[in-house]
């Protein structure tokens, strides 16, 4: 045992919703931090498009496939590799991901998932959607989570108390049936927290005008920084709450530290030049996101490819989810 954990490799498991297309907050907070681990030699990493997760909440049947499809080729698109990692369709492994997730469903009280934060926002949003899925809807996570035994998770910081459930699982099943689940931390990335445009509160898909997509042309993306508000641009101190604020942190994430401090100094001296201010970040936001709609234009000249592809994700992450759930049938008696 000591042995098989001493050659073991750190294991990553990030996954995302097919509620559309990427936008700029995800690709920072989440995309950006899988590309870091994909590329470190000590992580084995896994990602997913969570397709099963998106039927908790209202969708529609007929355009999940293609949605989840979608975000599978942004994956490739912002640099994931089928050769590095494990890339897969949630409903792919469904057998083994809800057989899992109602394993590990025996060692959480009711009370504990109808008090979870995301739970009750999501209670308030879809008053008419209090199933059981979205009660289980983070234990569907931890399952996708300890199914690859994952130590890490590249994830936003909002995610924080799904990670506790997972944890929290991983312990009980440890106590309770002898397994070794690692219990997963969140990978924290520089831009896990992406202010919407709107300045106020995150970037969100759902959010009228508060978010940049990966698609945005240069114009588009320039038209909607200019509807983002800000002020005179002049003043004895830099604001620390309000539009200015959000504005600034798009510059430090895309332009640097540098250029951060640099405006600020202008602030407080001659003043900003919002019009420069947006034009400059506009083309530091673009230059980024252009060589992922140029890898997905080339992409998507190829379904075939995207198919076989996909195949392969879920033939790899099948081998090690496959193990984890035997173990886990074994040491609860059921096998
Ligand atoms: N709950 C996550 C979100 O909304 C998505 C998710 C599901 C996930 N399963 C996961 C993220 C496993 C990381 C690992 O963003």
């Amino acid at each position: 045992m000591f042995l098989k954990k001493e050659i073991m490799k750190n294991r990553v498991l990030a996954g995302m919703r097919p509620t559309g297309r990427l936008h700029l907050g995800n690709y920072l907070g989440a995309a950006k931090g899988m590309l870091t681990l994909q590329d470190n030699p000590e992580f084995d990493t896994t990602f997913c498009v969570v397709d099963i997760h998106a039927t908790t909440t209202p969708y529609d049947p007929k355009t999940l496939q293609a949605s989840a499809r979608d975000v599978f080729i942004d994956y490739l698109s912002v640099g994931l590799d089928p050769e590095k990692s494990s890339i897969f369709i949630q409903s792919d492994l469904a057998d083994l991901v809800t057989q899992l997730s109602f394993y590990v469903s025996s060692v959480m009280s009711v009370a504990r998932m109808q008090h979870l934060p995301t739970f009750k926002d999501k209670k308030k949003q879809y008053p008419n959607n209090v199933n059981m899925a979205l009660l289980n809807y983070p234990l569907l996570m931890a399952a996708d989570i300890l199914m690859f035994k994952a130590s890490k998770v590249p994830v936003g910081i909002d995610q924080e108390p799904h990670l506790e459930v997972a944890r929290e699982v991983a312990r009980k099943m440890n106590e309770q049936f002898g397994l070794d689940f690692p219990e997963p931390t969140r990978f924290a990335t520089v831009g896990e927290y992406v202010p919407s445009l709107l300045g106020e509160g995150k970037m969100s898909k759902t959010v009228e005008g508060s978010s940049i997509e990966l698609s945005d042309n240069l114009d588009t993306i320039l038209k909607k920084l200019k509807r983002s508000p800000t002020d005179s641009g002049h003043g004895d101190k830099v604001p620390t709450e309000g539009g200015v604020v959000n504005l600034l942190k798009f510059v430090e994430l895309f332009e640097g530290e540098e250029s951060r401090k640099h405006y600020e100094k202008l602030y407080t001296s001659s003043g900003i030049r919002y019009g420069d201010l947006k034009q400059q970040l506009a083309e530091a936001i673009f230059a980024e996101i252009k060589p992922i709609q140029e890898k997905r234009v080339e992409l998507e000249k190829n379904p075939e490819y995207i198919d076989k592809m996909i195949e392969l994700g879920a033939k790899k992450s099948r081998i090690i989810a496959e193990q984890t759930v035997m173990e886990v049938k074994k040491s609860m008696g059921l096998s």
